[in-house]
């Protein structure tokens, strides 16, 4: 999406990190936003300091992992704005246990949130973009651990979720560049980003609580304890780029490249063993 002067972003967990960051971005392009997140007072308190720098900005509070408060965010943002332009899956959560140590409630509570939160966006949203046929842009936040697993810091649900989500992107977009509809699609795959993610537990709801996480010897739990840091700030800008570029894939974090090669190379070598045993 080229123009975004005037358009309107919503942002899921716009009141914090990657996501407050992401709205003072769209507002440095002049755009309209809906800054949506679980937490009211962090939502409030970013839409004030984004209207501060003259933008016009809304906040609601909204739980993303429930279809009908995302329904209401859709209709609230169709009363105030009309349309939405971008939609920035954002919100997010990470549960750090060991996966054979993760209860039903750790499981119920990561996918409620990470998947099925940009399901219920994505479903309440998209319609609304196709029917009033202006250029407009999903942005899905998965994570560098959606395109290669680390073994470590417990974060095997976080995985499975951003996984899914970097598969849930690939389609949807390939779905809607079909249709024949202008609506890009990509997916943001940052490494370690200064935020409070590792104090995700502070929007665990109580019916979900599995009490405190495990001491993982020999691994951090913290994703920000990955060499690289980079601040919300610096990644809002590269998402902001690639919404631009309509790039399927906007990775933040070059020093993650060798990772990846290496999951890619042995993948690839996994063809040749099945191409052998073909041939034997
Ligand atoms: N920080 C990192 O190192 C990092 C790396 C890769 C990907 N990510 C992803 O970036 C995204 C943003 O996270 P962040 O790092 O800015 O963390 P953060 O904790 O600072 O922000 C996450 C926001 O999501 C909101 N949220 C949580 N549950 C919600 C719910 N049920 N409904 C609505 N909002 C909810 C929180 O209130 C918070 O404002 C997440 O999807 C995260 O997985 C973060």
């Amino acid at each position: 999406m080229r123009e975004l002067q005037g358009r309107v972003a919503v942002i899921t967990g716009g009141g914090s990190g990657i996501g407050a960051a992401l709205a003072h971005a769209c507002a440095e392009r002049k755009m309209r936003v809906v800054v949506a997140d679980v937490e009211a007072d962090a939502a409030e308190e970013v839409a004030d300091a984004v209207r501060q720098r003259g933008a016009e900005a809304m906040a609601w509070a909204v739980d993303v992992r429930s279809r009908a408060a995302v329904d209401e965010l859709a209709k609230q943002v169709r009363a105030h704005f009309g349309k939405c332009h971008l939609l920035c899956n954002n919100a997010g959560v990470m549960v750090t246990r060991p996966l054979l140590e993760l209860d039903e409630k750790d499981w119920e509570w990561s996918l409620s949130v990470n998947l099925w939160g940009v399901i219920h966006a994505v479903s309440a949203f998209v319609p609304q973009m196709i029917a009033h046929g202006e250029e407009a842009h999903v942005v899905n936040t998965a994570s560098i651990v959606g395109l290669a697993a680390l073994a470590q810091g417990g974060l095997g649900a976080y995985t499975t979720t951003k996984f899914a989500l970097v598969g849930y992107s690939e389609y949807l977009r390939e779905e809607l560049k079909a249709a024949g509809v202008p609506i890009g699609v990509s997916v943001v795959c940052p490494g370690a980003v200064t935020t409070r993610i590792a104090e995700s537990e502070r929007n665990r709801p109580q019916e979900l609580d599995t009490g405190p996480a495990p001491a993982m010897p020999g691994a951090d739990p913290r994703v920000d304890a990955i060499p690289g840091k980079q601040s919300p700030e610096e990644v809002a800008a590269s998402i902001l780029a690639g919404v631009e570029e309509n790039d399927t894939w906007i990775l933040t974090h070059p020093e993650m490249k060798p990772l990846i090669e290496a999951r890619t190379r042995a993948l690839l070598a996994a063809f040749d063993v099945a191409g052998d045993r073909q041939r034997s």
